[in-house]
């Protein structure tokens, strides 16, 4: 889709991560792997582990009191909060009802959760923009918050090795100066939904002792077979929202990708013809967060100074369902 003209823009951002730091060389007493493996086959040296006392509405909270302090916003100004996660509380209100209650964004907010795996912070994003562009919301908060590590299976070394937890937040506000999202492209593909998947615990398979036992609860996942389409639909989307938004690859300051492996992400900088020096990379520090991935490296970019008033960021994610999508933005 193309923006001739934005009109919805990132006012501010903010993140959170637990302190507990899991190292490679931790993994290698749980699983069957080496330090070197992990990281020559995903560039990842170590993740966050939330405590077990806490969960995504702690985490996205957090970061989202962070990004209204930088933007100076009270929470009770927020018009509509959205939560993406695939790893709720619990199944039942909405995560963005409890982050809403926490942060105290009541009074004329609406929430609601979206759940489009790894790329649901960048749908959400289109979501903002929409009911900004609409004239039904002035703020939107949009938070993706993840804790991975609770629907790993520890003994799996081909999955427990690639996630951590963490949340990331974003105020989308109305555009004033020509800055914000450029254009998005989303797609996605359900006939690749069984390659990863939480095979029991919904309502076609519900929760019991032998789904327990064959640990159908947890996060089952076709690496290899995700990492060839992951590749392709990254790429594809982020060349295709460089063409919407009239851009060249040169034209980009910042790529911001998915961080689930780094030879994906190398891929994607180079079928998007975006030399690694112009690619944020913090996988190493914090593996795979699914949906926060995206808003905590953005906000790490703007931290570091590698994103200003002017840039031209690209980012590009992919995730479960199959789902894949990219955005271009003017800071
Ligand atoms: C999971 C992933 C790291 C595996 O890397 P890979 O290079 O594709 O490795 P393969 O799956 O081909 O496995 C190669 C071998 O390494 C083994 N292996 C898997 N995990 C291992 C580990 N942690 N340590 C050591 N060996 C491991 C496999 O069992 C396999 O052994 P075999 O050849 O004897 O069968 C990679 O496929 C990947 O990152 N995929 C994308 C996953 C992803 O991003 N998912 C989230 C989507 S948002």
């Amino acid at each position: 889709m193309t923006a001739a003209q934005p009109t919805a823009r990132i006012a501010a951002t903010g993140r959170f991560l637990p302190d507990r730091v899991l190292t490679n060389k931790e993994l290698e007493q749980m699983v069957d792997t080496t330090e070197e493996w992990i990281l020559e086959r995903t560039g990842i040296v170590e993740r966050r582990i939330a405590p077990a006392e806490m969960g995504v509405t702690e985490m996205g909270a957090r970061a989202a009191q962070r990004a209204l302090a930088k933007a100076e916003i009270d929470a009770r100004d927020i018009d509509l909060l959205i939560v993406t996660t695939a790893t709720p509380d619990r199944w039942l209100p909405s995560t963005s009802c409890e982050i809403q209650a926490r942060i105290g964004a009541i009074g004329k907010s609406a929430a609601f959760d979206l759940h489009a795996a790894c790329t649901g912070f960048l749908y959400a994003l289109t979501m903002a923009e929409g009911h900004v562009a609409g004239g039904r919301a002035d703020t939107v908060l949009v938070v993706a918050a993840e804790k991975m590590t609770s629907i790993i299976d520890w003994d799996d070394r081909s999955t427990c090795i690639l996630f951590g937890d963490g949340a990331g937040a974003a105020i989308v506000q109305r555009s004033e100066n020509g800055e914000g999202i450029l254009a998005s492209h989303h797609r996605s593909d359900g006939n690749f939904a069984d390659l990863l998947e939480r095979p029991a615990g919904g309502a076609a398979n519900p929760l019991d002792a032998e789904a327990l036992r064959a640990k159908d609860h947890l996060m089952k996942m076709s690496g290899r077979e995700i990492f060839k389409l992951a590749v392709r639909r990254m790429a594809g989307a982020g060349r295709q929202v460089l063409r919407d938004a009239g851009l060249k690859g040169e034209d980009v300051d910042l790529l911001v990708p998915h961080q689930a492996n780094i030879r994906i992400i190398e891929s994607t900088a180079r079928y998007s013809r975006i030399p690694m020096e112009k690619v944020f990379v913090n996988l190493n520090r914090y593996g795979n967060m699914s949906s926060a991935s995206i808003p905590v490296a953005l906000d790490e970019a703007v931290e570091q100074g590698l994103v200003g008033p002017g840039s031209v960021v690209l980012t590009a994610a992919f995730g479960a369902g199959l789902t894949w999508g990219a955005m271009a933005l003017r800071w």
